[in-house]
């Protein structure tokens, strides 16, 4: 570029219209871009709204059906479950249960809305009495016997008819066992979306009231990231590579986009964002509060997701920013 650009140089040319925005932009948003995250739980005509959350409510099956209708009524990329049962107990017995909450939830979907993509979240702390994400001994998630839980839960899944399975709970090795799993199941078409770079994250408290999964001790951090890490997550990443994940994600999303452009740098595989309770939830208050514009912070967070290379964005506001571009 030339010593003196201005005044030939005037980048405001290309900002004069919509018309010329319009074609200039770089980053687009569509509604098959989002997963919406839904909360089941056991009942019928149950909708327990989730106080933190605006908008959004634990759902019986019922409920989650009408809801996932919506979803692909308007185009939206698909659901993610989590489920919520009725009896928690020390070692998730729940959260394998070919019946569980979520297999039952899964084969509804399937029955009452072809052809939308359901995701399943593979975890144990929704079925945990103690909340954590696996078994517990000496005070910590033993990591080996946890493997077999998520692997037996992932196959549980499956057979139900679920499009995905997302191990969430970011043990190591999950990749590979729940992989060899629902190989040796008959599953071996089944892809893996693995949260592969997953935080210790503040931003999920709103998410454990809608999930019930907050730890009745401690805390997350001997198994989820240290937010002080970058390169750490490109090994976590790496890692579930070899072992088997056919997509990643990088969870939370708008605190961590760093992380997310790197990782979009680094490998050409999809790559999902998970923007988070917290994310969602503060944009509401603020919003509530009359602080911000809504509509236009819900929209300006998600560009900003894309922008830094997420194809795929897990998001509370699937149906209202699909509704939004819509309109
Ligand atoms: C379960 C899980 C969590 C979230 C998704 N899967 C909570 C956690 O790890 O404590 C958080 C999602 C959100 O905050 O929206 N392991």
């Amino acid at each position: 570029m030339e010593a003196m650009p201005f005044p030939v140089h005037r980048p405001r040319r290309l900002r004069a219209s919509e018309s010329l925005r319009r074609l200039v932009r770089e980053t687009s948003l569509a509604p098959e871009n989002f997963i919406l995250p839904l909360f089941v739980v056991e009942g019928e005509g149950v909708r327990k709204p989730i106080s933190s959350m605006p908008g959004n409510a634990q759902m019986s099956i019922d409920g989650i059906v009408e809801k996932c209708a919506e979803c692909k009524s308007l185009g939206v990329g698909g659901v993610i479950l989590f489920g919520i049962p009725d009896h928690k107990d020390e070692e998730a017995s729940q959260g394998r249960a070919a019946d569980g909450i979520v297999p039952r939830a899964v084969r509804a979907i399937r029955q009452e809305v072809p052809g939308l993509l359901v995701v399943t979240d593979v975890c144990n702390c929704e079925y945990t009495s103690h909340g954590h994400c696996g078994k517990i001994v000496d005070g910590d998630v033993e990591n080996d016997t946890t493997l077999g839980w998520l692997t037996e839960a992932a196959v549980a899944h499956a057979r139900a008819g679920a499009d995905i399975v997302a191990p969430s709970d970011m043990m190591d090795g999950r990749v590979r066992a729940i992989r060899q799993g629902l190989d040796a199941a008959g599953y071996s078409k089944l892809p893996i979306l693995s949260y592969a770079a997953k935080y210790a994250s503040s931003f999920y408290g709103p998410f454990r009231e809608a999930a019930e999964s907050a730890p009745q001790f401690g805390d997350r951090r001997s198994y989820q990231m240290d937010p002080a890490n970058a390169r750490e997550a490109m090994r976590e990443i790496a890692l579930d590579l070899e072992e088997g994940a056919d997509m990643i994600m990088v969870k939370p999303a708008g605190p961590y986009l760093d992380i997310i452009k790197e990782a979009s740098q680094r490998w050409d595989v999809p790559l999902a964002a998970y923007q988070v309770s917290g994310e969602f939830s503060m944009i509401k208050a603020a919003a509530q509060n009359g602080w911000i514009d809504e509509n236009r912070a819900m929209l300006e967070s998600l560009i900003s997701i894309r922008r830094a290379g997420a194809g795929t964005i897990l998001t509370y506001y699937a149906c209202d920013a699909a509704r939004a571009l819509a309109s």
